[in-house]
């Protein structure tokens, strides 16, 4: 193998999908996900259980990233893993592999922070955007406005006070008695439906911020209201009450992130996370851009929701600026913002 070839080996073990990738150059060669069933018939991530599940998976996944990209351990020239924010017991897991791997076979080993890495898988595909961008970061955990000034710069513009975006959601999903994630459901039933036959309130919270517990509390009676009166209210106007609370959801992240240009004048902007595979936002995050004269950047679907392909991304950047850790370093970060 050439020595200018760069084979990055990426883990994220952050919450409930157990991911390996192989990042060549900056391209990459495997992007393989194990996803976690066992949380569905809870609601909900179970840590416990999470942790188990991706100290089952890890091998297997790792095994099928290195063949799929061709490439055995030994070409392998540092390996990043996801440091945090994530569920303590599961970035563990990812964390220990990686020093068991990097220790093997003495390469570097590089901490990645996880929303860093999110932000990241808008450096795989072409068109990249171009430095300072504005990336809208909308997961299950975060929901961030973030001016990115280059591979390791960020500066958070705003972000939510409660909940996230992906956890309005999942809770709302789960008042109406669907499977865990809701995000995805969600979007599938509102595409049947009216997204003006109910009106729910949005917060008003001031700047760049998010706040969605308001809109949590409304639709929580909106149901119960409507089960009252009717106790087939959700299944005979699901596709409705789905496409309504998504339209809502979906305005408010654009409006703030409208906010979020014209007070920047950045006119390049991303969006990023697991609720950035939404159709809605997609569609109407394009439409925006058009309409308002910015470039707009979508990572490929895969790419959206948890996956390791970002983390090696990063981490292959993290690389060139031989940004690496020591094995004795801590083996998780909280990364409170
Ligand atoms: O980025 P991600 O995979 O994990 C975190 O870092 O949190 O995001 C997961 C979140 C979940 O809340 C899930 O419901 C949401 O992303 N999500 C969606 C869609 N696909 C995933 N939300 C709305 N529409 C979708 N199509
Ligand atoms: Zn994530």
């Amino acid at each position: 193998m050439s020595k200018l070839r760069k084979v990055i080996l990426g883990i994220e073990t952050s919450c409930d999908d157990t991911a390996a990738a192989v990042c060549i150059n900056g391209q990459i060669f495997s992007n393989i996900v194990a996803d976690q069933d066992v949380h569905r018939q809870y609601g909900g991530v179970v840590p416990e259980l999470a942790s188990r599940a991706h100290l089952q998976h890890i091998v297997p996944v790792v095994d099928q990233a290195l063949k799929t990209a061709k490439v055995t351990m030994d070409d392998i020239d540092a390996v990043a893993y996801t440091q945090g924010p994530g569920l303590l017991g599961s970035l563990l897991v990812g964390s220990t592999f990686a020093r068991g791997i990097t220790l093997s076979l003495s390469r570097p080993l590089i901490g990645v922070n996880h929303l860093q890495a999110h932000v990241s898988a808008h450096y795989i595909d072409e068109p990249i955007p171009p430095f300072p961008f504005l990336c809208l970061l909308v997961s299950g955990g975060h929901t961030q406005i973030i001016r990115v000034d280059s591979h390791s710069e960020m500066e958070i513009l705003g972000t939510t006070l409660d909940d996230a975006a992906g956890e309005a959601f999942d809770k709302a999903a789960k008042i109406l008695g669907l499977d865990y994630p809701g995000g995805p459901i969600i979007d599938q039933h509102a595409k049947a439906g009216n997204a003006l036959a109910y009106k729910f309130p949005d917060s008003r919270v001031g700047a760049l911020d998010f706040s969605f517990s308001g809109l949590k509390t409304a639709f929580l009676y909106f149901i119960k209201d409507g089960r009252k009166k009717d106790p087939g209210f959700v299944e005979s106007n699901l596709e409705d009450i789905c496409a309504s609370l998504e339209h809502t959801i979906v305005s408010y992240l654009l409006r703030k992130l409208e906010q979020a240009v014209e007070e920047t004048g950045i006119k390049h902007v991303g969006i990023a996370g697991g609720v950035s595979a939404n159709s809605l936002l997609r569609s109407r995050f394009t439409a925006l851009g058009k309409q308002k004269g910015w470039r707009t950047y979508i990572p490929a679907f895969e790419y959206c929701t948890d996956n390791a392909a970002m983390i090696a991304t990063s981490g292959y950047y993290q690389y060139l600026s031989e940004d690496f850790q020591s094995l004795d370093s801590v083996p998780f970060a909280r990364y409170d913002n």
